[in-house]
């Protein structure tokens, strides 16, 4: 199904629309939000909604370059985070590259940013024509009140899925994190998976140096059940592993098997540490769902279930589509749990829809519970929060 933007909308004026109302929704000013996205996505994403994406990314199924997600934090308000891919202005998986170590670089100028653990590792993960997947993701986090916060992504199998376990482990060495690294790696995977079902999908860092500075490392297990995810989260001290098996039992609707798009999970280090300090599932709610209305129902009792707030998500939602939420599926992209520090919570993925909403694979029923009303793109402040 097309969207039903206006085709003469350019994409950097529905992303500007949807970030203006985040903003709002989160407390924070929206100006270095718009400047930044500005800056990531360059004259590319002047072109018109009707034209094709400039480069078919994957940060977003539809080719978006861009994915928004909201942060439900225990004993903080929630934060908005925008998932981007740095495009050129003729964009190539070289020249996209080049345009990330750009951006960085110019931003950890502007901002004051350290750089030294991204100079340390980033050309681990270089190549000369890296293949379609993506060169470096970034990631800014806007909280209340608080100054942008940045981590970029690199793409661990950027030199091929064989190499990716001795750039990974190459990356954490230069960060001084080897010990860590040799503490997860009997349990990350399921025996003998690795690289083919188990596959390492990003590896992180957080751009600064607080004693909170992540280094995080991410694997996808296809064809996982919640037990495969509850064994990787085990090999982190002081964490609940039966916290994982719950969240992807209530995430993924009952689904045991998940055979569609992978669960994810992440292990975070912090410095200093002898081991992993915390673990985050990633459920991939949208090819577990027929339609966003059942996404939303689930989420938002996942929220209610650890204390937060869903209508913020409610909220979030209707400043990104006028569509019945049971009309498409894919909105709601993945749902995430972080347990451990710095900061334990809930996570919801939200996609812009820029380019395409996604039919639904079993129309709601007449009379089926669910949340199916159309919402309105409301632009002003919302209260209560
Ligand atoms: N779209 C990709 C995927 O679904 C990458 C991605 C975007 C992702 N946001 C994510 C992966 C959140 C895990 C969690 O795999």
């Amino acid at each position: 199904m097309e969207t039903n933007l206006d085709p003469a909308l350019s994409l950097s004026e529905l992303l500007d629309r949807q970030l203006v109302y985040l903003c709002e929704l989160v407390d924070t000013d929206s100006r270095p939000a718009r400047a930044l996205l500005t800056d990531l996505l360059g004259p590319s994403a002047l072109r018109p909604l009707s034209r094709p994406p400039a480069w078919p990314s994957s940060v977003a199924d539809d080719g978006t370059p861009v994915e928004f997600s909201i942060a439900f934090n225990e004993n903080e308000r929630p934060t908005l985070r925008v998932l981007g891919e740095a495009l050129a202005p003729v964009p190539s998986g070289a020249a996209n590259l080049s345009a990330a170590r750009r951006f960085v670089r110019a931003r950890a100028a502007e901002f004051g940013l350290p750089l030294s653990r991204f100079e340390r590792v980033h050309e681990v993960f270089a190549a000369a024509d890296p293949p379609n997947g993506f060169g470096i993701w970034q990631s800014l986090a806007f909280g209340p009140g608080r100054r942008p916060e940045f981590k970029v992504y690199f793409n661990p199998e950027i030199r091929g899925v064989d190499e990716a376990p001795g750039l990974v482990t190459e990356a954490m060495e230069r960060l001084g994190l080897g010990p860590s690294c040799r503490a997860v790696r009997q349990r990350a995977t399921r025996p003998g998976e690795l690289g083919r079902l188990d596959r390492l999908a990003f590896f992180a860092l957080d751009l600064h140096d607080g004693p909170h500075a992540r280094v995080k490392v991410y694997l996808s297990h296809h064809d996982a059940q919640a037990r495969d995810v509850v064994a990787a989260a085990g090999a982190v001290d002081g964490i609940d592993p039966d916290e994982v098996a719950e969240f992807c039992a209530l995430a993924g609707g009952g689904t045991e098997t998940f055979a569609r798009r992978p669960l994810v999970g992440s292990y975070t280090f912090l410095g200093g540490a002898r081991g992993p300090a915390g673990y985050s599932v990633y459920v991939p709610i949208r090819s577990y769902v027929d339609h966003d209305a059942e996404a939303y129902d689930r989420v938002s009792a996942l929220l209610s279930r650890y204390g937060f707030d869903a209508s913020v998500l409610e909220r979030a939602i209707a400043g990104l589509t006028r569509r019945p939420l049971h009309a498409g599926v894919g909105l709601i992209a993945h749902v995430s749990l972080r347990l451990g520090p710095p900061r334990p919570g809930v996570t919801v993925y939200l996609s812009t829809e820029a380019y395409r909403v996604f039919p639904p694979r079993r129309p709601m029923a007449v009379g089926e519970p669910g949340r199916g009303e159309p919402r309105p793109l409301c632009a002003n402040r919302s209260e209560s929060e």
